[in-house]
């Protein structure tokens, strides 16, 4: 794997962001942001399957999370409130009643300071202890690695100084027959879960776990994704598509999902060591913020695969723990794995 880097412009305050490409030896190529430790391109067989902006203009004028590493923690916390150790903690409310990815200036939004390691690029970043209000300070590092047979490789690792909350993730938004293709008509994705967890009508977890069987949310074997995305079921309706977190069948590192362009040939395999998934299905991009090349991102343009521990973890003892305990090591892994088939 060949690494080497260049600038990529300024954010408004001011800050210089730095754009790392990693190349493999068959031509495939990851474009990683010192801004979000953000997936900013995925080059494999000469297309681009990863949303992105050409510009940090573009990247500051939008709030779809493109491409970002999302923390201290994805998705939703219901409120924003949880209590640890007997102390209640109030978050930032940036959708609807409830506390998004992070906060009002998430991981997304800051400067990672990025280093080549042979394993491949680390980027680091400090969050201070209250930072958006979550307690502890909490050193994050996330490894971006493509091997030669064409998976990128994202670990990340996390330790506080004092018990925190985390929950890790990178927020790509994929479209295999190429970023600016615009619609999902010829794409089919599978997930190996049977099962769910509701969302009310905020799209954040009410506590209960569903079955997949019988309902749109049923994607054990390939499903063409748009199928049955506007049928009249109160989960897809909540989620205006879908927008929910599938419970990966299983535990430690296995096949979670998997998806196919009928046009491109283009193959991707996700596996992850999480818990859950968040399959969403860009049901909120909005065309009017150009993409890479001019392109138009339209809602359900593209899809996520954002492997993760459960949204509103912190309010249910039945959920996996989101609690990091301090001297305990956050340690994750996902691999998204490209083929033609
Ligand atoms: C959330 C969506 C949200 C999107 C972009 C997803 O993880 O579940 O509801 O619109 O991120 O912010």
């Amino acid at each position: 794997m060949k690494i080497w880097k260049e600038p990529f412009g300024t954010t408004k305050k001011g800050e210089a962001v730095e754009r790392w490409w990693l190349e493999n030896k068959n031509g495939t190529k990851a474009a990683v942001l010192t801004y979000g430790a953000t997936l900013q391109s995925l080059i494999f067989a000469d297309t681009d399957i990863a949303l992105g902006f050409d510009t940090m203009e573009g990247y500051e004028a939008q709030d779809a999370y493109v491409g970002a590493v999302i923390g201290r923690f994805a998705n939703r916390i219901g409120a924003g409130r949880f209590t640890l150790n007997g102390k209640t903690y109030d978050l930032y409310i940036n959708n609807g009643p409830n506390h998004l990815h992070g906060g009002k200036e998430g991981f997304d939004k800051k400067i990672w300071r990025a280093e080549e390691q042979e394993d491949g690029l680390h980027l680091f970043y400090i969050s201070p202890d209250g930072e958006e209000n979550y307690p502890g300070t909490l050193e994050v590092e996330v490894c971006y690695y493509l091997d030669e047979e064409d998976a990128l490789h994202i670990s990340y690792l996390a330790k506080a100084d004092q018990d925190t909350v985390v929950n890790l993730t990178n927020h790509a938004y994929f479209n295999l027959s190429g970023h600016g293709a615009g619609n999902l008509d010829d794409q089919k994705v599978c997930i190996y879960a049977d099962r769910f967890t509701e969302n009310d009508e905020n799209c954040l977890p009410t506590g209960k776990i569903l079955s997949v069987v019988g309902t749109p949310m049923d994607f054990r074997e390939m499903q063409p994704v748009t199928a049955r995305i506007t049928e009249d079921d109160v989960q897809l309706v909540r989620g205006n598509g879908y927008d929910h977190n599938w419970i990966i069948n299983g535990d430690g590192m296995r096949k979670c999902a998997e998806a196919v362009s009928e046009t491109t040939g283009i193959y991707m395999e996700t596996w992850t060591d999480q818990p859950g998934m968040q399959f969403y299905t860009a049901n909120y991009l909005t065309p009017e913020k150009k993409g890479k090349d001019g392109a138009d991102y339209h809602p359900r343009g593209a899809f996520c695969f954002e492997t993760q521990g459960f949204p509103n973890a912190t309010g249910f003892e039945h959920f996996p723990t989101p609690v990091l305990h301090v001297n305990e090591v956050y340690e994750r892994k996902t691999i998204f794995r490209f083929r033609i088939i």
